[in-house]
Parts: structure tokens; C-alpha cells; sequence
């Protein structure tokens, strides 16, 4: 039998890489730099299948082509906002994500920057390297206690509900949610979480904010200048969901001006390019895109790619379809 033909368009683990490259047949980017438009539309015109991430920008720029070969889009990571889903659908392309595999380590490291940008753990640590260190003292670097606050979740959806569950039975925080859906109240009781009406109602009661919603035009500046000045001046910022959902110069202000206390960001609008005005800011955490950066996640995001593509090409609808 043929063996389909898929194009990856980035490197991914070698266990994933070696059963791709054995169940299809598989072009992969050996140099692992982000694709151009150009070489995208190449590979929809060679390849049945297109394997892309969050650096490829798959739009009508990319579709629009008289030698359309494509048939799926198996995005490896859960967020697809990257890829135009209207766009996809009008060329009769299936579009796939890799869900619930992922969550649990983007929730840790949704905690990693609340404990790191709470705890001033980046100042300490250029302290540190430095050599700017004088020693112990009473006074030094103190930062706000995370145990027993009050945290609110923008998004109750899988990740979401994995930081609540750490952040409430880990570190006894109350937990605020708002998401569009109505959540039932046997899974708010689970995690202790109350579920308001709006975000304008979460954003004053809480100490820390996570951001857990999906990104796109929907979630584009959600948090914004009006939304930095409902929050506390002493409350935190999270964002590892999509650098979008953020207006990136409105909270470089406020972080210049106190408007809040600190922010701690695994994503950006433009990455990999950062707002030179964030990177001056000592109380902002700065991480490069790290959430579901284990080797067990990366791996199990590319088998779950695989899983769908074996689907797909064997007449199944894929588990993870969105489009
Ligand atoms: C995800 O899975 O959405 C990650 O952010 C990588 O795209």
C-alpha cells in the first residue's frame, strides 16, 4: 500500500520522528528553523499531510494555491490559532490539535512563574551569577507569600482546572474562574473554585491571575490597560496560554508604573521577538514558550499526532478534529 506522505515542519523527538518516518512516508526539516510562506506552500502542495506548530502561520497565504495536495493539518500542541481553521475549511482540509496531554506540565510551569515572579526568583538569580550577592539578611529580595491567596483562572477548561487542582489542594489557594461556559457544580466544588460572571468581576478579587483561555482573534488583548487597572497593585499576571490574549505594551506599562506588581510570561504577540520594554522590567518573569516543554509531554504530543493521522488516513474521524 502508498504510505501517505507527510511533511513536519519542525524537528520533534526521535521516537516520534523514527514512527513517523516508518508509518509514512515523512519529509522532515532538518534544520528546524521556522519555514517561510514560500516553503509552506510547497509543502501543502507536495505532501498529503501537514504536521505544523505554533511558528508556522498557515493562512490563505499558505492555502491559496492551484496545486493543493493537502488534506490534514495535525498541528502537534493544543493552541492553533497559527492556523486560519475558515481558511482550512474552505479547501476542505481537516485540521487536528494534541489536547490533554499536555496539560499537566503547562500547569506546572503556570506555577513555576507564579512561585518565580512572587518569590523574585530571576532577581535572585542574576543576583547570584553576578556575583552581586553580599549575603543573608532580614530584608533581602522579599517577595510575596503564594500559600492561602486567591487565585483567578481566565479559562476552566483542561489546563486551567490542572493549575486550580495545584494551586488548591497544593498550595490552599481560593480559586476564582471565569470561563464562558457554565461549569457544573460538583466539578467547581472539586477544586474549590467559584465561577464569576465576567472578568471584570474576577480581576479585583484576586492576588494572582492565570490566563487559560485559547487565543485568536476571539481572545485578542483581553487584558488590556482598563483590565490592568481592575487588579490589585500588589496581584501577578500569568500568562502561558497565547501572547496574544495580552496587550503587551499596556502591561509593560503597568509593570513600569506599579499598576501591578509583577508578571510572569511563557508567550508573546511577536515571539520570538520581545518588547524590549518588558525585557527591562525587573518584575517580570520571562520564559521562551516552555509549557509543555518535558520529554514525556513533547513525545506524547507527537504520538497523539500519529494516532490522528493513522485515523485520518484510515477513514476514521480524528479524536482530536477541531475543523
Ligand atoms: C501548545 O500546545 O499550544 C503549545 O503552546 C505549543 O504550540
Amino acid at each position: 500500500m502508498v504510505k501517505p506522505r507527510v511533511f513536519v515542519t519542525r524537528r520533534w523527538p526521535r521516537a516520534v520522528e523514527a514512527m513517523l518516518a516508518d508509518k509514512f512516508e515523512a519529509t522532515f526539516n532538518s534544520s528546524d528553523r521556522a519555514l517561510s510562506v514560500a516553503e509552506l506552500r510547497e509543502a501543502v502542495a507536495s505532501a498529503d499531510a501537514v504536521l505544523p506548530t505554533v511558528t508556522d502561520r498557515i493562512g490563505p497565504a499558505v492555502l491559496e494555491t492551484n496545486r493543493l495536495r493537502t488534506k490534514i493539518l495535525a498541528n502537534y500542541g493544543v493552541g492553533f490559532s497559527h492556523i486560519d481553521v475558515a481558511a482550512a475549511q474552505k479547501w476542505g482540509i481537516t485540521v487536528t490539535n494534541t489536547p490533554d496531554v499536555l496539560s499537566e506540565c503547562t500547569a506546572d510551569l503556570a506555577l513555576t512563574l507564579m512561585l518565580m515572579v512572587a518569590r523574585r526568583v530571576g532577581e535572585g538569580e542574576r543576583e547570584v551569577r553576578s556575583d552581586g550577592w553580599t549575603g543573608w539578611r532580614p530584608t533581602h529580595l522579599l517577595g510575596t507569600k503564594i500559600s492561602g491567596k486567591t487565585l483567578g483562572i481566565v479559562g476552566f477548561g483542561r489546563i486551567g482546572r490542572a493549575v486550580a487542582k495545584r494551586a488548591h489542594h497544593g498550595f490552599g489557594m481560593r480559586v476564582v474562574t471565569y470561563d464562558r461556559a457554565q461549569i457544573d457544580a460538583g466539578t467547581l466544588a472539586e477544586f474549590g473554585a467559584e465561577q464569576v460572571q465576567s472578568i471584570d468581576e474576577l480581576l479585583p478579587r484576586c492576588d494572582f491571575v492565570s490566563l487559560h483561555c485559547p487565543g485568536g482573534d476571539e481572545n485578542h488583548h483581553l487584558i488590556g490597560a482598563r483590565q490592568f487597572d481592575l487588579m490589585k497593585p500588589s496581584a501577578f499576571l500569568v500568562n502561558t496560554a497565547r501572547g496574544e490574549v495580552v496587550d503587551e505594551r499596556a502591561l509593560a506599562h503597568a509593570l513600569w508604573f506599579d499598576t501591578i506588581a509583577g508578571a510572569g510570561l511563557d508567550v508573546y504577540e511577536g515571539e520570538p521577538s520581545i518588547l524590549p520594554e518588558l525585557c527591562g522590567c525587573e518584575n517580570a518573569v520571562l520564559l521562551p514558550h516552555l509549557g509543555s516543554a518535558t520529554k514525556e509531554t513533547r513525545e506524547a504530543m507527537g504520538f497523539r499526532v500519529i494516532e490522528n493521522l493513522t485515523d485520518f488516513f484510515e477513514g476514521r474521524t480524528p479524536k482530536d478534529m477541531v475543523a
